[in-house]
């Protein structure tokens, strides 16, 4: 049987401010992530997000419980090197993931300090470039371009690592709506065409719409777990937890109830109408 991609068993975090002083950002959370699902994982501010992708690599140890990552936990000191190498980190950032300032030696950083043999870089290089779109680009200088290209190269960067799971901490946060669906296209062909798990971290609810799954973290906790659609059906308990469903899902869910059809999956304004019209 393959084992999960991901595994947390009881998992507690807590920050530690000194004078018996903690923050519990993650409490006792038991959940496990198939090998190569998409994962949205929603929650507003303060709900643990960023805390949690830092427990999937190792950044931070569980205060009890346990993180597996391939079946290893980030507590075994043998294993923790593997788990960096396997999961791979996108920030929200884009000005501060790039290093160097020719973009194919940026993209080559993260494999030359693994020792990889020069050969092996150079197509490491080519094919991460490629698979974000971004190859015209590999003698170009990251610092001039948008942020949408910026966090496409920062995603190429960890892909030279060949990571077996990639997790986006609000990697689409500061971005404009054309950069935010860059990035998320880009994270979804790499899924389906690679296989690699992916782990977004969003708080932009429609950005979760073609997950797999939808995990939405409140106090530390999951508060809901399932397919986006059905998550999105409780939009009234996500608002006290101050998330946003869009209106016209909202609406389209609304009018499903009373028997109106207008069809499944609507984000966005076009696609009400357009299931409007179909009525008609
Ligand atoms: N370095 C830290 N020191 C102390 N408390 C922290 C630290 N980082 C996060 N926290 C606290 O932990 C909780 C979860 O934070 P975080 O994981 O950053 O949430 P999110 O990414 O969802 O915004 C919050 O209450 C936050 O204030
Ligand atoms: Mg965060």
């Amino acid at each position: 049987m393959a084992s999960d991609a991901v595994l947390l068993q009881n998992v507690t975090y807590s920050y530690n401010l000194g004078d018996s002083h903690r923050v519990d950002a993650i409490k006792d959370l038991s959940f496990s992530i198939e090998e190569g699902s998409f994962v949205a994982l929603v929650g507003h501010n303060g709900s643990g997000k960023s805390t949690l992708a830092k427990l999937l690599n190792g950044l931070l140890l569980p205060t009890s419980g346990e993180v597996r990552i391939f079946g290893n936990s980030t507590l075994d000191c043998d294993k923790i090197y593997d788990i960096r190498k396997s999961v791979g980190m996108v920030f929200q950032n884009p000005d501060n993931q790039m290093i160097a300032s020719i973009v194919e030696d940026d993209i080559a950083f993260g494999p030359e300090n693994l020792g990889v043999e020069r050969e092996e870089i150079i197509r490491r290089v080519e094919w991460a470039l490629t698979k974000v779109g971004m190859l015209e680009y590999r003698k170009g200088t990251p610092f001039k371009m948008s942020g949408g290209q910026k966090q496409r190269l920062a995603i190429a960067g960890v892909l030279a690592i060949m990571p077996r799971i990639l997790v986006l901490d609000e990697s689409t946060a500061m971005l404009d709506p054309k950069g935010r669906s860059e990035v998320l296209k880009v994270a979804h062909e790499l899924n389906r065409q690679e296989g690699i798990t992916v782990i977004h971290i969003t708080h932009f609810m429609e950005e979760a719409l073609d997950a797999d799954r939808l995990i939405v973290l409140n106090s530390g906790r999951v508060a809901f777990d399932g397919a986006p659609k059905e998550v999105f059906i409780h939009y009234d308990e996500l608002k006290k937890i101050k998330l946003a469903v869009p209106w016209e899902t909202q609406l389209a869910i609304s009018l499903g109830r009373v028997g109106i059809d207008v069809g499944d999956g609507i984000v966005k304004e076009e696609e009400l109408v357009e299931g409007l019209c179909r009525l008609l």
